[in-house]
């Protein structure tokens, strides 16, 4: 198999007397979808702050396409190619979706190129190309209609839909989803998951963090479990749904509770 694109080690985080992530390992593939499944508290949003760049591990190393990035600030881990959508939606107020999408692009330009075409024709053209680049990842999401609406007007799904556009913005290499599902209608489900799919076949590596049991296993081909900042469990989602261990997780009892 390649080398994987993503490679945490021995990634740990602490705060103050808690440790949230203990000697985390982690390989992600492009084009693989790694699902990141525990009970509340067990580290994984924490797991994602470290790989964006929000905080910075206390030990352990993450490298991404052979760089190290461990401890690099969110703006050149997102121009290197991971991008992030959050537990909770962070639309910029008083724009329209197309802008908001634009906002996602601009981790890929360099401000002093920016300074030096302001106001030219090829800041026009790049302009042009931007908003042509926002409509279709709209349409990808199925947003393509509302783009001209001013963010305010999204219901929360919506929302959600937009999100996503706007990390794509970013052209990633890696997407980083933290509970996508969340709050959404069954149908809403659905068409996150099938763009979540799309991702992926694009060959974009994909970590998911998911609750829904259902939605996750028919979405990730390998699922890790993590645990009070541990990780307990390993495999294809069947596998680690029938593990005692991640049972026990789950339920807070012994593993032969569960079955009881
Ligand atoms: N900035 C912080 N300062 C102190 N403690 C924190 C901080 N962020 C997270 N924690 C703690 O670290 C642990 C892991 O939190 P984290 O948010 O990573 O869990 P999670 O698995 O994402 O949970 P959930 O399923 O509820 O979203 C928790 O005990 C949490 O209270
Ligand atoms: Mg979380």
């Amino acid at each position: 198999m390649n080398a994987p694109l993503l490679r945490a080690r021995a990634l740990t985080k602490r705060f103050g007397g808690l440790t949230a992530v203990a000697d985390l390992d982690l390989e992600v593939h492009a084009g693989e979808i790694l699902g990141v499944i525990g009970p509340n508290g067990a580290g994984k949003s924490t797991t994602f702050n470290m790989i964006a760049g929000a905080t910075a591990p206390t030990a352990g190393s993450i490298d991404f396409d052979g760089a190290p990035i461990a401890g690099r600030p969110p703006h050149e881990i997102a121009a290197r190619g991971i991008m992030r959508t959050f537990q909770h939606n962070q639309p910029f107020a008083g724009l329209s979706l197309a802008e908001n999408v634009m906002v996602g692009m601009h981790t890929r330009f360099s401000a002093p190129l920016w300074k030096l075409i302001a106001g030219s024709r090829a800041a026009q053209r790049a302009e042009r190309d931007a908003r042509a680049r926002a409509e279709a990842l709209l349409d990808f999401v199925g947003l393509a209609e509302q783009r001209a609406d001013d963010v305010g007007t999204l219901s929360f799904g919506q929302g959600r839909l937009l999100e996503i556009a706007r990390g794509l913005a970013g052209e990633p290499r890696l997407m980083l989803f933290d509970e996508p599902a969340a709050g959404l209608t069954p149908a809403e489900c659905e068409r996150v998951a099938a763009i979540i799919r799309d991702i992926a076949a694009r060959g974009i590596a994909v970590l998911l963090i998911e609750h829904d049991m259902r939605f996750l296993m028919a979405l990730a081909e390998r699922v890790a479990v993590l645990n009070f900042g541990r990780k307990i469990a390993e495999g294809a989602p069947a596998a680690v749904r029938a593990d005692p261990a991640v049972l026990a997780a789950y339920l807070g009892s012994p593993a032969g509770d569960a079955h009881a």
